[in-house]
């Protein structure tokens, strides 16, 4: 059966009760817990920083995923590694120095991953797969919770599996594979299919309204991928 984590972005969440959020998304069998940070600097938009990540860590063992849409990245890193993360990712362009990002995060003993924008090339990829731990592909362009998926993404998600597979017969190491964007039950076998393992899925989640309906997608989206053999 193919790898299917979902991470449910908090995006669309409840803000005014997000611990709660938090708690009832993992009991509904979310696997991370996706964190949007955005500055209104690398995308027209402002969410939450380490402050709510602290608030938010004592709700849930699961993993939290800070997905960095800001600029620049480094001097919020150690903030974010102290409020709880377990994984930092940034972007190609947000950074000086993209090695330097990376181990950065690595040294705070997290994990690490980098994330292309659907204009983003993959040569970013080709000196940094030792200090990688997650390549995330957007699906939209970062911003906004609730868009459509834009459909090249499929191609790269199966670029990018091809190299990950090579990497992994070379050196024994896996790297994640996660799409962030316009994830919902309906297109995330075509995303799994293609080589993806990890799910970002905002408003497809949140948007189902209640615990109830939480767990009624994240079964939908598993057993789509399932169904896949
Ligand atoms: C977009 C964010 C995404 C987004 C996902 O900039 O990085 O994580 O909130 O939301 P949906 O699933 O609604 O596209
Ligand atoms: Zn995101």
């Amino acid at each position: 059966m193919p790898l299917c984590r979902i991470a449910p972005s908090i995006l669309s969440a409840d803000f005014a009760r997000l611990g709660q959020e938090v708690s009832d998304v993992v009991a509904a069998g979310a696997d991370w817990i996706h964190f949007d940070v955005m500055d209104n600097h690398y995308v027209p938009n402002l969410t939450v920083g380490p402050l709510v990540l602290k608030a938010i860590r004592p709700y849930t063992k699961a993993p939290i995923d800070v997905h960095l849409m800001i600029e620049p990245v480094d001097e919020l890193v150690p903030a974010f590694a102290k409020a709880g993360a377990d994984i930092i990712t940034f972007h190609c362009e947000a950074t000086r120095h993209i090695d330097r990002s990376l181990q950065l995060i690595r040294d705070l003993g997290l994990k690490a991953g980098l994330v292309f924008n659907p204009a983003t090339p993959l040569s970013y990829l080709d000196y940094e797969l030792d200090k990688i731990d997650i390549v995330l592909l957007m699906s939209v362009n970062p911003g906004f919770g609730g868009q459509s998926f834009i459909e090249q993404t499929l191609d790269k998600v199966a670029a990018v599996r091809e190299k990950l597979d090579r990497y992994a017969a070379e050196s024994g190491r896996y790297i994640a594979l996660e799409v962030d964007g316009g994830i919902k039950p309906g297109n995330i076998a075509r995303v799994a299919a293609a080589g993806a393992d990890t799910f970002v899925a905002g408003s497809a989640v949140f948007g189902a309204g209640s615990p109830e309906g939480y767990a009624k997608v994240i079964a939908d989206m598993k057993a789509a991928v399932a169904a896949l053999g």
